[in-house]
């Protein structure tokens, strides 16, 4: 309530004389409500009661299209011209993380009521290691949509991990040809998100565009690609998360950060939501805070977020109108029960009641988010989850929710 106070006491007081209150009628308050939300972008409890209002099926595992054996990894980007854009690893012979893949994508412009039929923008043939999802980042600056993968994330049969990456002009329609990123970066085992990447709305360096990730148990931890330059050269950060013991297997509870999604907040600092793979500390979410881009992460920003109970699993958060949203399927131990929880306070605190997603089997998450002028963008987000009735792997699929619950 008394966020509602200030919003009414910080943002008028000046302009409106107090008799404009006592007459304004509900409609007008309501009006002002999303007017303001939108242009200063804060919400309110009462403003604030999410509802999903559509949910689509995007991929079907179990050989059903275009002979897949199985759909993981779910990525979903919004680009400048309103199209959303979803991305998954269509793992050709198994579910395995190794083995030969497509990088299936599926395109709405009509905000997620519709989809084209999924294309395969990347095959990597017969690999035994084959691509592993990945990161997707809009440069809205410039109108560019990369798509950022591994290949030989696991040293199976093979031993040159390469980071790779692939660019879109044209609002996704087609891409380059992949460019090996490994050829100046160096061929370190990176394995961006899964996720999105973000470009820096807010100094310091705004325009910046950053692809987080984890490595191997040689170099692990959490790490950042940097573009100062929309894409055109990207380097690494100059000091990663290691874990701990840093280059050394790790045992139950040691400290290995692991699969990220990074957010910024309007200060200009970037949260990097992490999991938490060994569960170090408590089966919750790690929370790194960089205050220079990404350029250096820090053991003295890591935090612990005990409210995110976590499995260990790639999660989703997104700053959108003034709130921080994460979705997870949040137990402790098992991928069931996709949430979404929203927070006031920048992420400090949690709305004490999360929406339930789906109650069953639920793993991998990403969110987006809309940011053009209707104002059905400024309260909507879009969810991409792995989703089934026995095993998360089942399918894919994509839920609209109405941040303020209205249709
Ligand atoms: C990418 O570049 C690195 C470094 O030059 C090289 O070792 C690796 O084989 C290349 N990967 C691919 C897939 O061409
Ligand atoms: C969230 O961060 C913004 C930007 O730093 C700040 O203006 C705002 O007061 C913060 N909100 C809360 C509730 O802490
Ligand atoms: C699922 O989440 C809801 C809150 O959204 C909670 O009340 C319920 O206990 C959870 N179920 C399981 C099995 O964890």
């Amino acid at each position: 309530m008394s966020a509602r106070r200030d919003l009414r006491r910080g943002s008028h007081p000046g302009h409106w004389p107090d008799w404009a209150w006592r007459g304004l009628c509900p409609w007008a308050l309501l009006f002002l409500g999303l007017c303001c939300w939108r242009t200063r972008g804060m919400a309110t409890p009462d403003q604030v009661n999410p509802l999903i209002t559509m949910e689509q099926l995007l991929w079907r595992s179990g050989s059903v299209i275009g002979e897949v054996n199985t759909f993981r990894i779910p990525l979903i980007a919004a680009t400048p011209w309103g199209t959303l854009l979803a991305f998954s690893e269509a793992r050709k012979h198994s579910s395995w993380d190794v083995g030969a893949k497509f990088i299936a994508l599926r395109r709405s412009q009509d905000k997620g009521a519709t989809w084209s039929p999924t294309s395969f923008i990347v095959d990597d043939g017969a690999l035994a290691d084959g691509l592993n999802l990945g990161a997707v980042v809009v440069d809205s600056e410039k109108g560019l949509v990369f798509l950022v993968y591994t290949l030989c994330a696991h040293y199976n049969k093979c031993s040159t991990a390469s980071v790779m990456i692939i660019r879109s002009y044209n609002d996704g329609v087609t891409w380059s040809v992949p460019r090996n990123l490994s050829e100046e970066v160096g061929t370190a085992m990176f394995a961006p998100g899964p996720g999105y990447g973000i470009q820096k709305h807010y100094e310091p360096n705004k325009g910046r565009l950053i692809v987080c990730g984890h490595g191997t148990i040689w170099r692990d931890g959490v790490s950042c690609l940097l573009s100062d330059d929309h894409g055109l050269t990207w380097r690494y950060g100059q000091q990663p998360l290691h874990g701990i013991p840093f280059g050394m297997e790790k045992l139950p509870n040691d400290f290995n950060p692991d699969e990220c999604q990074p957010y910024e907040l309007p200060d200009g600092s970037v949260v990097i939501n992490t999991r938490n793979q060994n569960f170090y500390h408590c089966h919750c979410r790690i929370l790194i805070y960089s205050y220079d881009g990404c350029e250096t992460l820090s053991l003295d920003n890591v935090a612990f977020d005990t409210t995110l109970v976590d499995p260990a699993v790639a999660a989703g958060a997104l700053f959108k109108s003034g709130l921080v949203f994460f979705s997870n399927p949040a137990h402790e131990n098992q991928r069931v029960n996709l949430t979404l929880r929203w927070s006031f306070t920048n992420g400090s605190s949690w709305w004490k009641v999360p929406l339930q997603i789906w109650a069953g089997a639920s793993g991998y998450s990403s969110m987006t988010a809309l940011d053009g002028g209707a104002p059905e963008d400024a309260h909507s987000l879009f969810i991409i989850y792995e989703k089934g009735r026995v095993t998360s792997t089942e399918s894919i699929s994509v839920a609209k929710i109405s941040i303020n619950g209205e249709l």
